[in-house]
């Protein structure tokens, strides 16, 4: 009976033991470079995006959105509302006859909802006793460390509205 070289099932017959390892070598930085690569390219869009989002935020244009009516809004009262998108809350006080300030409310520490106390006169967040002072958004006490982002409001006739975010100023 005539002898096979090789079984023709077995696909292994082509490696060659001596090259084995640098095979494996080379393959192995093939594979690194490809994926170092790939994650360069995959990543770059999103850098972009961060980076625009930084340098670009004081210009960001924004939707004017009606809070609330002068007349409904006495001194010393809030009115929570969303800006700009409907999933970021936000909240609105008036502080005199003549001085209304907006913030949005995620607590700068771990996101908690902070509202309004008027008996403190100050915006209070309940979660670790975070405070924040309503005429900058400054923390006052408790472990927040950044101011709340600040609501640009304007008032036109008896309406108030928003019309931009100072995200990163303090
Ligand atoms: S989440 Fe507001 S103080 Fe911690």
């Amino acid at each position: 009976m005539e002898k096979k070289p090789f079984d023709e099932d077995n696909y292994t017959h082509n490696i060659h033991k001596d090259n084995e390892r640098s095979l494996d070598r080379r393959g192995f930085m093939k594979t690194m470079v490809g994926a170092a690569g790939l994650f360069a390219v995959s990543t770059l869009p999103w850098g972009a995006l961060a980076a625009k989002e930084l340098l670009g935020l004081k210009n960001k244009s924004y939707v004017k959105k009606e809070i609330a009516d002068v007349k409904s809004l006495m001194v010393g009262q809030s009115v929570e509302f969303s800006y700009p998108s409907d999933h970021e809350s936000a909240l609105l006080i008036r502080l005199s006859d003549n001085e209304y300030k907006a913030y949005q409310n995620a607590c700068t520490h771990l996101k908690c909802p902070v509202f309004w106390s008027s008996e403190d006169e100050h915006m209070v967040c309940p979660c670790h006793h975070g405070v924040f002072d309503p005429k900058t958004g400054i923390p006052t006490a408790g472990p927040p460390r950044r101011p709340l982002p600040e609501v640009v409001v304007t008032i036109e006739g008896n309406t108030i509205y928003a019309i931009g975010v100072k995200r990163y100023e303090t």
